[in-house]
C-alpha cells in the first residue's frame, strides 16, 4: 500500500520525504527522546540515510516496511515518527515502533499516534497482530500502549544490546479482534 494516508483527530500519518531529515533528527537524535529505545541518538547523517532507506522500501513491491511522518494536521509540523514492519515468519503478524519530540509530549498525541498505526495495520493491511517491545524503564510507551489497549505479553530476555549491555523487552500486543472491540 502506497501513500499511506490516515488520519485522527489532531494527527495524520504521511510518507516521509527528502525534506523530513531534520525534523526526524529532532527526535532521532535526540537523547531524551532515544533514552529508552534501542540506539543511542543518531547523527544528522545517520538520519538522513533512515530516510533515504525509508523512502525506498515505501515503493518496494512487497511492502513490507511502512516507516512514517506523524503530522500535526493543523500546520502540517512533522512531530514523529512511526514504524510498523511486517515480520517475515509470522503469519499477517508485524512489530511498531513510534517516537514523539519532546517538546509535544504529555498531550495525547502518544496515544493518538498508537492508534494511527494500529488503525492503519488491523484495518488497511489486514494484519491479525501487531505487537511493539519496550523497555521495561518505559512507563510513558507502557502506559500509551495501555491506553491504546494492547495488552502486555511477557518478558522477551536480553533482547537488545544497547552501549555494550544486554537489555529486556516488554511485548505489548494486539489482535485484530481486540482492535474490532475497540472501535
Ligand atoms: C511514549 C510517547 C510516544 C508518549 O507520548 P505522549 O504524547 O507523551 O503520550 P500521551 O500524552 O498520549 O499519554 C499516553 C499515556 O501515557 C502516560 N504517560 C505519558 N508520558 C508519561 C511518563 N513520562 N510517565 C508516566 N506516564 C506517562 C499518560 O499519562 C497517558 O496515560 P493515561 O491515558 O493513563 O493518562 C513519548 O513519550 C515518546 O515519544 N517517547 C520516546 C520514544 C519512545 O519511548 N517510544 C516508544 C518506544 S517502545
Amino acid at each position: 500500500m502506497h501513500p499511506v494516508r490516515r488520519s485522527s483527530a489532531r494527527l495524520a500519518l504521511r510518507e516521509l520525504t527528502s525534506d523530513d531529515i531534520d525534523a526526524v533528527f529532532a527526535i532521532y537524535g535526540d537523547a531524551e527522546a532515544t533514552k529508552h529505545l534501542s540506539f543511542e541518538p543518531r547523527t544528522r547523517e545517520q538520519v538522513g540515510q533512515i530516510v533515504a532507506r525509508s523512502i525506498t522500501s515505501a515503493t518496494a513491491e512487497p511492502r513490507n516496511e511502512y516507516a512514517l511522518a506523524v503530522v500535526v494536521q493543523d500546520t502540517q509540523e512533522l512531530i514523529g515518527f512511526g514504524r510498523i514492519a511486517l515480520d517475515p515468519h509470522q503469519q499477517r503478524g508485524a512489530t511498531f515502533g513510534f517516537a514523539l519530540r519532546p517538546d509535544t509530549w504529555g498531550a495525547g498525541y502518544g496515544l493518538e499516534t498508537v492508534r494511527l498505526l494500529l488503525g492503519l495495520g488491523f484495518e488497511d493491511l489486514g494484519l491479525h497482530r501487531v505487537w511493539g517491545g519496550r523497555s521495561p524503564l518505559n512507563e510513558a510507551s507502557a502506559k500509551t500502549m495501555a491506553a491504546a489497549g494492547m495488552v502486555e505479553e511477557g518478558t522477551i530476555r536480553e533482547h537488545i544490546q544497547k552501549a555494550g549491555r544486554w537489555r529486556d523487552s516488554i511485548v505489548h500486543a494486539m489482535l485484530e479482534r481486540e482492535w474490532a472491540a475497540s472501535r
